[in-house]
């Protein structure tokens, strides 16, 4: 009986460096947001009464801006070592670095949409949920990378020639 085929794996490289430049676009929308709030001068976000949601907005923009170039460099790290996408822990590592993507900045702007005095409301508890997914996907792709490479897998090598 003939083996059957693989299954296509899903193309990792491309799938970071969309999911980077979108999320960098995106979270330059919202610094650009920032900077009109300050340009209106703004009360809800000025105000000192209101200053921790000044910091966890300026947080959701900077994190979410900074992850969208990890996840650009995650894309070119994949591309520069041909035998990683192939690699096991690959699956893992891209769905958690996306999930950190999204849970650290979506933590931070929502811990500052209502908030009580100093604490951020309780959106911020997805922030320790993405840091976790974050610490999980850079340690694996440290990991993956520092491992001695071997030649790509057949059907890696067959897409890689068209
Ligand atoms: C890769 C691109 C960017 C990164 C990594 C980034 C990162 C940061 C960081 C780390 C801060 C916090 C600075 C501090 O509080 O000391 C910040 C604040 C800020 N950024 Fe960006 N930024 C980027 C692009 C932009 C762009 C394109 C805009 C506007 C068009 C922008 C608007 C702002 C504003 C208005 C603040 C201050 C918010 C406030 O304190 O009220 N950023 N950014």
């Amino acid at each position: 009986m003939a083996a059957s085929p693989s299954p296509p794996q899903p193309d990792y490289v491309r799938r970071h460096l969309r999911f980077g430049w979108w999320a960098l676009f995106a979270f330059l929308l919202l610094g650009a947001t920032l900077e009109t709030l300050h340009g209106f001068k703004a009360g809800f976000y000025l105000d000192v009464s209101n200053e921790t949601r000044r910091l966890m907005w300026t947080l959701a923009h900077a994190h979410g801006a900074l992850l969208g170039l990890v996840n650009v460099a995650a894309g070119a790290t994949l591309r520069a070592l041909p035998e990683l996408p192939g690699d096991a822990r690959i699956p893992l590592i891209s769905a958690t670095l996306r999930a950190a993507t999204v849970l650290l900045p979506a933590g931070f702007f929502a811990g500052g949409v209502t908030f009580y005095s100093g604490d951020p409301g309780v959106g911020i508890a997805l922030v320790p949920v993405g840091a976790a997914c974050l610490a999980i996907a850079v340690f694996l792709l440290a990991r993956a990378v520092s491992s001695p490479s071997r030649p790509p897998a057949p059907t890696e090598k067959r897409r890689r020639n068209g």
